[in-house]
């Protein structure tokens, strides 16, 4: 998947240099059925850096998890915030950020430009620290059986189980588009082990009050693997619908939503999204400025106000292009405060 992403992170660059053909959306969409690319979400710098860090400030971070989780008992009930708000974090709002390894560390600025506006964020850590009112949901990337010359994989699962040993999260995500090749994704190819490392490793944190997000899809509507993990008999249930979105409109966006919503039934978490013309064997994130804000300014409200999804958060994960990206040697980009103004906008 790495090559092809490569391949196709070249095909990108060079459309930026070449006049860009107007977008066909319709075919577009007809494609999105067969996603085959993924989004690349980890830099190696960015994950090394983190696993560097996290022992100091992990206890911190413990800390802060448990007495958050005891003052919020786990939320199921999506209608607690009448305005359509977020059950699941402890300020109730659903914009969030969805950042890189160490970004509360790296780009304290950008956040905080972010804080008052979001109410969470993931840095695809097993250890994502509380950053003022927002709240940091950690993340188990995979099961450490995969890209083993990634050590950042194996590294995480050690986290992981030492965190988990003294901390119960509020919340936590499950494997990161286990669908899709390493080392980008998790590449958890078989979902009936995935389901036996689900039952091994996450389950036994439902029984402690955590609210599990399902395991992401890297292909979208197209997927194939959550049906026949949950069907491999699961201890326990993910709660909300992690999903990540990347398409070109509002259309391939409620498309998404409406296909995770209708097949498993539980709130939606949009946990990552971004600007990508995808389909069959082509993932080109979009280059043109125009065509990126108006995008955020269509979707953010939509996701805002659709009372099926419980959160959103835009997408400052790697392999998005040059143009995408929020956040830029720790400040904020065209794009970035093109969502932090769309976010103030829903005021
Ligand atoms: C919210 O999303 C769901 C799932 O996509 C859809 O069925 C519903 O019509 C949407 N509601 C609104 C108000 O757009």
């Amino acid at each position: 998947m790495k090559l092809t992403y490569l391949l196709l992170g070249a095909y990108a660059t060079l459309a930026v240099a070449l006049p860009h053909p107007a977008p066909v959306e319709e075919e577009y969409d007809d494609d999105i059925e067969e996603i085959e690319a993924c989004p690349a979400p980890i830099p190696t710098s960015h994950s090394t850096t983190s696993v560097a860090t996290h022992p100091a400030t992990s206890k911190t971070t413990h800390a802060s998890t448990t007495v958050v989780s005891t003052v919020v008992p786990s939320a199921t009930v999506p209608a607690k915030h009448s305005s359509g708000g977020n059950p699941f974090t402890s300020n109730g709002v659903k914009a969030g950020l969805s950042g890189y390894p160490a970004i509360g560390r790296t780009a304290p600025a950008a956040m905080s430009a972010y804080s008052e506006y979001i109410g969470w964020y993931s840095d695809y850590t097993p250890i994502t620290p509380d950053i003022g009112n927002v709240q940091g949901i950690p993340m188990l990337w995979g099961d450490g059986d995969t890209c083993t010359s990634s050590t950042d994989v194996t590294e995480r699962v050690a986290e992981f189980e030492k965190a988990i040993q003294t901390s119960t999260p509020k919340m936590m995500f499950g494997f990161y588009e286990p669908d899709c090749n390493c080392p980008m994704s998790s590449d958890m190819s078989d979902p009936v082990v995935g389901a036996q490392k689900w039952n091994s490793m996450l389950a036994p944190l439902a029984s402690r009050g955590t609210v599990l997000g399902s395991p992401s899809m890297c292909r979208q509507s197209a997927e194939s693997w959550l049906t026949p993990f949950k069907n491999a008999g699961l201890h326990a249930d993910w709660e909300v619908t992690s999903i990540h979105v990347n398409v070109a409109n509002l259309a391939g966006v409620q498309k998404d939503v409406e296909y995770y919503a209708a097949k498993y039934g539980k709130p939606i978490w949009v946990s990552e999204f971004a600007c990508v013309h995808a389909g069959n064997g082509f993932f080109n994130p979009c280059t043109d400025q125009g065509e990126i804000d108006n995008f955020i300014n269509t979707v953010v409200p939509w996701l805002e106000a659709n009372k099926t999804v419980v959160a959103y958060g835009a997408s400052n994960g790697a392999g998005l292009g040059s143009t995408w990206p929020l956040i830029s040697g720790g400040k904020l980009t065209h794009t970035g405060n093109t969502y932090l103004n769309a976010l103030k906008n829903l005021k």
